[in-house]
């Protein structure tokens, strides 16, 4: 890695680790030598994937915890017992999340409500435990994976959007209230990741594999930047001019 590492991590809680970027986190933080604790809904998955990076890297401590983040009230208790478990939380990465393409006004609303539910009900109760967690020791680093999507809508998927764009204002704005506290609040922005998040992923433009993306934004982490896209080109130059895209063309690229 190049430049220096302004925060020093030793602990982090993952939530979404059963898969695709949250799993490949893992796996990039254990290569840190940074102790994991690993939140998912599908236990036996985490615990394969535990079983595995201790046998890649026996000096990495793992914790698995059950965690299903549309239940809001299980999220603190969950973060609190990564807490015991590795004696210290030094950063909370709310990754879980879902997509989903919908019709609007087709009749399936509750589809988009799911999505509102997981990804930024979900993602801000995991950043507001992290944060009263945090807020007790003093310090810490709460991470939250949005999208590019926050940038731009993506017709067909007018919730992931909206979730997406809604947890990209609520870290931008929490970062700002937490900064007295000693908390760091960190947006990311990944572009098209080949995950099982959706089929096809590889035909999207500009994919990264979920290895690539767990560097970038591990290096953004403990480097101390307050956003991360990835990969950093040509989002961080297509995500200024998205906004300002006419609607016409966004129809004719979906
Ligand atoms: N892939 C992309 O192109 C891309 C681009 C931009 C942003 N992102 C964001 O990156 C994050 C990770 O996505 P991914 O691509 O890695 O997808 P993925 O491979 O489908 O992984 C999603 C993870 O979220 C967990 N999850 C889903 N619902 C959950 C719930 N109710 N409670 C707890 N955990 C839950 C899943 O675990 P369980 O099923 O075991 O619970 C899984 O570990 C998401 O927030 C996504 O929106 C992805």
């Amino acid at each position: 890695m190049k430049g220096k590492v302004i925060r020093m991590i030793q602990t982090v809680a993952i939530t979404g680790a059963s898969s695709g970027i949250g799993k490949a986190l893992a796996y990039e933080f254990a290569r840190r030598s940074i102790h994991l604790a690993l939140l998912a809904r599908r236990q036996e998955v985490l615990e394969e994937i535990a079983a595995d990076i201790q046998r890649q890297y026996p000096q990495v401590k793992v914790h698995c915890i059950a965690l299903d983040v549309a239940d809001t009230d299980s999220i603190l208790p969950a973060l609190e017992q990564a807490q015991a478990q590795l004696g210290q939380l030094d950063c909370v990465v709310a990754n879980a999340g879902i997509t989903g393409v919908n019709k609007t006004g087709a009749g399936d609303f509750a589809k988009d409500q799911r999505i509102i539910q997981i990804n930024l009900v979900g993602g801000m109760a995991t950043i507001d435990g992290a944060a009263r967690i945090f807020r007790q020791q003093g310090k810490g680093t709460a991470v939250g994976i949005s999208s590019v999507s926050a940038f731009k809508g993506i017709p067909g998927s007018a919730a992931y959007s909206a979730s997406k764009a809604g947890f990209s204002s609520y870290l931008d704005t929490t970062r700002i209230e937490l900064k007295k506290h000693g908390i760091s609040v960190v947006a990311v922005h990944p572009g098209f990741v080949k995950t099982d998040i959706a089929p096809n992923m590889e035909k999207y433009p500009f994919v990264i594999s979920a290895e690539k993306a767990a560097k970038d934004i591990v290096d953004g982490i403990v480097k101390g930047k307050a956003n991360i896209i990835v990969p950093a080109l040509p989002w961080s130059v297509l995500g200024r001019v998205m906004p300002m895209v006419p609607d016409s063309i966004i129809e004719k690229a979906f």
